[in-house]
């Protein structure tokens, strides 16, 4: 099989509505204005040759090898810097032409290593195909003159080489750092011969780049080159695929030799990511053949026993049996389950069924639950539905964009490019956030207002906006006559309107300058089309179903809802957030966000799965640790989910999990949950699956296997033999395409979605229906989907978890570029050069009259516990405030953050939680326990891997 290269048509698209005929070599060629002559050439077949241009960025004309000659024109312009113009005749090749581009290519080979057939890119590299393309044979000037073949190599990047002995200074890196992924980290400096590539540092790993591989994408030589090319070949066959990190869903060519992965290719036509990746889907795939995967199945009688590897068949008996040993004795209700979001739709789909029809109850909770719970609830009472409103692409029509508690340049780095691509076109910035996060101030970007609020004020912030907009007259009161229900219009204004809202009154508790609510409230109300982007800043708060409600409120009062530019979108955390919710993972709601308890939805899965479901909605995911320790609930089947690491309050968790009788963990890694499992289920990488994941546009991505399960089955088939030994003989699908089908033949907004829809057309944003048969990329367009927007009204209530003498500070917790959630996958990559360890970062003056150094121990204490790691002194973070990640098990962020959660949903409250930081020279009592437990969990893991018996 071929690999798959994708054509390059030398320069960008234009999106001009008007035609422009052009006849080239001969042929009569009809191109929208503004096409390059390069691209008209290349739309019908005639591949001009080129260096310096390729179609991911603005043409540059440095490398004089696209000459053409047009009639009427004097001279060889560059066909890559020349737009058509109607009726121009052009011609690619003549014997003039040809001589110049040999002319051409003779100096740029006179300073290259002539290599070729050792160079690690042969086969895949421009500058030979181009030295083959112009027909050069000799190069006059000899090899013995002046070059550049001593320059030494930079192996900092671990993924990539930079050899600048064979660079031709063609800047399609240089380009790319800046116009595809907007981190500038390279230049060009020096003139003419002594112009090289430089990076303002002394190496990449040391430099601003931040590994997203558009500049090793972009070189046409060796020079920028992944190190597993140079390890293993030039690949030659491609599988496409889908990124299975964030929610922006990137599409990916995994190119192969044989059966081996040799690079992941950010797919051209990926809809969400046009070309682009980032450094975890680009690089951190390793993880799928790491030497930690467990690929046999495990049980144990007991969490203090061995592993012993056995059988499929054993270990879903085993499985079995104790779920209805529990159900015997316990209740049908004593057992249940949570859906992963790393998982493919179709896997978590058959999970909730399995519970639901199986297991007879409704104990399906997902992890989501701990991110975008209230996003569902949020959006589903105001917009009608539990999803964005916007595609991707919308962001580069908004006018004013309104970042709130994400930071999507660490955790959605590929939307976080297209975002500041559109910022350096000129779009005004708000960001909400207590940090000073990257979208603050970076290159050649600075937020127009930064709002570096308290934690837990939120909603006072939002109500303070909107008082703003609606006592200042700024609402597009048509909008809201035409579009919105005007009872609940009413009383949310009265309610805003009140002196209680205002900035004035709400600036001392947020931390935030009024009159800085009050221009950015006016900016947002008033600078054009405006855009809300948020993340778990948002939602992972005590009030995070009531701060999404007022976000979708302000977005209506001004009209910015139903078309492009606009919108409330949620940037969701793991690959397949969406999907997992979209399947039906809650206790009260079955897929397409439906009740349990309306009997007519339940009857049609009744009929279809044919068994009488449960109408009473189960347990939530902290209902299921609470009711474990009280005795009741004594199984639980978690698929691809680390609890024990992710949820809050670890000692609380760990006490539920030691209390079941029967713990199922389906993972890649005995993860920190498996620490208290009686059975492994090995699961597959997404470089196994079959299926689809489903973006944060609502997109539905095909994920293609690329290699056999190194299990030996699907994940879906391990949960359909669990159901079927559960006595649920009715699940019995041959392959991961028959899921789809009766996704689409169950939910109304996935009716017109199939894989073979997906594998002929591309992604498709739901709802996919008969009335939208192209799917849906804007939501709400002609009007909300339960009719009337609905406005809610949204008093403040203050977070309990408050600060006083003994926790002073507020600590808040997020994510960083290089890692991923728990790390399990990303810290079995090298993406922990970048981040070995979780750092705790604190203001300059709280570090100052605490007696802290930079990069000293200090302990973290909260009236939960305590835990204890490195400090990090920094700016960026406003006073009273320290900040996390929670990468590193060994860290234990989460034995200090508490059980408060959000009033509608129970999302943890992650983000507040009040600490005192004092330096420290001790591990905390948890780290120690760690420390002695995990030891025995790597003993047990060798142990595992002695042949079973
Ligand atoms: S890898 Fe990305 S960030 Fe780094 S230099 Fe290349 S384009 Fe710039
Ligand atoms: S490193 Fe590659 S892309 Fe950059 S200037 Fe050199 S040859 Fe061109
Ligand atoms: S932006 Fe997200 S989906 Fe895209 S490559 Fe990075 S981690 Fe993967
Ligand atoms: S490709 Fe046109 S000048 Fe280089």
């Amino acid at each position: 099989m071929s690999i798959l290269k994708e054509k390059d048509f030398g320069t960008p698209a234009s999106k001009s509505d008007k035609q422009v005929s052009v006849t080239i070599d001969g042929f009569e060629v009809s191109v929208p204005e503004g096409t390059s002559v390069m691209r008209a050439a290349a739309t019908v077949g005639l591949d001009i040759p080129k260096l310096c241009a390729t179609d991911s960025m603005n043409s540059f004309g440095s490398c004089r090898l696209c000459l053409v000659e047009i009639e009427g024109r004097k001279g060889t312009p560059a066909s890559c810097t020349t737009p058509v113009a109607e009726g121009m005749s052009i011609s690619t090749q003549t014997p003039r032409l040809e001589k110049l581009r040999r002319g051409v290519m003779e100096l740029y080979i006179s300073d290259h290593p002539l290599d070729c057939l050792t160079c690690a890119a042969n086969g895949d590299c421009e500058l030979q195909d181009m030295a083959g393309e112009v027909g050069l044979r000799d190069v006059r000037y000899g090899y013995e003159g002046a070059n550049h073949f001593d320059a030494p190599k930079d192996e900092s990047n671990p993924y990539f080489t930079f050899d600048p002995s064979k660079c031709i200074v063609c800047s399609r890196c240089v380009r790319a750092c800046d116009e595809v992924q907007g981190t500038l980290a390279l230049t060009i400096s020096g003139r003419a011969f002594d112009s090289k590539v430089a990076l303002g540092t002394e190496d990449f790993f040391s430099s601003e780049c931040v590994s997203c591989g558009a500049c090793v994408q972009a070189c046409p030589t060796a020079t920028l080159e992944e190190k597993a090319v140079i390890d293993h070949g030039v690949p030659n066959r491609t599988v496409l695929t889908t990124c299975a990190y964030c929610g922006v869903g990137c599409s990916f060519k995994a190119e192969m030799r044989g059966d081996q992965v040799i690079r992941m290719v950010p797919y051209k036509d990926g809809k969400a990511n046009h070309g682009h990746s980032c450094v975890k889907g680009r690089f951190a795939w390793g993880y799928a053949t790491h030497k930690d995967r467990i690929t046999q199945p495990m049980i144990r009688d007991k969490i203090t026993d061995p592993w012993r590897e056995v059988s499929w068949d054993e270990a879903i008996k085993f499985a079995a049996d104790g779920l209805k040993k529990a159900q015997e004795k316990y209740g049908r209700k004593s057992i249940g389950g949570i859906t992963s979001s790393r998982c493919t739709a179709e896997e978590v789909w058959v999970v909730q069924k399995m519970i639901r029809t199986a297991f007879g109850n409704n104990n399906v909770d997902t992890c989501a639950r701990v991110c975008h719970s209230p996003t569902g609830y949020g959006l589903k009472q105001t917009f009608g539905t539990s999803a964005g409103t916007q595609d991707f692409d919308s962001v580069e029509e908004a006018d004013v964009i309104m970042v709130i508690g994400a930071n999507p340049t660490d955790a959605h780095p590929v939307f976080a490019s297209q975002m500041k691509r559109r910022l350096r076109q000129g779009a005004k910035l708000i960001v909400a956030d207590p940090r000073k996060i990257d979208l603050v101030r970076s290159a050649h970007i600075e937020a127009d207002y930064h709002l570096p609020l308290k934690p837990g004020t939120n909603v006072a912030l939002i109500n303070a906006i909107a008082y703003v907009v609606a006592t200042e007259g700024l609402m597009d009161q048509g909008f809201v006559d035409e579009r919105c229900d005007l009872q609940s219009y009413k009383e949310w204004f009265d309610f805003i309107t009140d002196e209680i809202n205002s900035p004035e009154s709400v600036a001392a508790e947020c931390g935030v300058d009024a009159d800085a609510i009050r221009e950015a409230a006016r900016l947002y109300a008033t600078g054009g089309k405006a855009a809300i982007y948020y993340g778990l800043g948002v939602t992972e708060h005590s009030q995070g179903s009531t701060m999404v409600m007022g976000m979708a409120n302000l977005a209506m009062a001004t009209g910015n809802i139903g078309v492009r530019g606009v919108g409330v979108n949620p940037l969701r955390g793991q690959n397949n957030v969406q999907g997992s919710c979209d399947m039906g993972s809650f206790p009260h709601e079955l897929p397409g966000y439906r009740s349990i308890e309306d009997k007519e939805v339940r009857g049609s899965f009744e009929q279809a799965w044919q068994r009488e479901l449960d109408g009473v909605p189960g347990f939530r995911i902290p209902n299921m640790f609470d009711e474990a320790i009280s005795g009741h609930y004594k199984g639980m089947y978690v698929q691809g989910e680390d609890i024990a690491q992710s949820d809050p309050n670890t000692k609380h968790v760990e006490e539920a999990l030691r209390s079941l009788d029967m713990l199922i963990v389906q993972d890649l890694f005995l993860n920190e949950t498996a620490r208290f499992a009686h059975v492994f289920l090995p699961g597959t990488s997404f470089l196994e699956k079959d299926g689809t994941f489903i973006n944060a546009e609502r997109r539905i991505n095909r994920v293609r296997p690329v290699m056999k399960p190194a299990t030996g089955l699907e994940e879906w088939e391990v949960t359909q033999r669990l159901a079927n030994e559960m006595g649920y003989a009715e699940m019995n699908y041959n392959d991961a395409s028959e899921i789809m089908d009766e996704i689409a033949a169950l939910t109304p907004t996935f009716a017109g979605v199939s894989f073979e829809r997906l594998d002929r057309d591309g992604s498709v944003q739901w709802p996919c229906n008969d009335d939208a048969p192209d799917g849906t990329p804007i939501m709400h367009v002609d009007g909300f989907v339960r009719g009337k927007g609905a406005f809610v009204v949204t008093e403040y209530v203050p977070t309990t978890e408050k600060t006083n003498r003994k926790f002073p500070l507020i600590l808040t917790t997020g994510r960083i570029l290089s890692q991923y959630n728990v790390g399990a996958q990303t810290r079995r990559t090298s993406n922990i050069d970048w981040w070995g360890e979780d750092v705790l970062e604190i203001h300059p003056s709280d570090a100052e009259t605490r007696g802290i150094r930079d990069g000293h121990w200090v302990s973290l204490r909260s009236r939960k516990g305590e835990t204890s790691l490195r400090a990090v002194i920094s700016e960026r973070m406003a006073p009273g405030v320290v900040y996390t990640t929670f990468h590193h098990p060994e860290t234990g962020a989460n034995v200090i953050t508490t059980e408060n959660s959000d009033w509608a949903t129970n999302c943890p409250e992650y983000k507040v939680t009040a600490v005192e930081v004092a330096p420290a020279n001790h591990k905390s009592e948890w780290q120690e326990q760690y420390e002695l437990e995990t030891p025995s969990l790597r003993q047990l893991m060798d142990e595992s891997k002695e042949p079973a018996e």
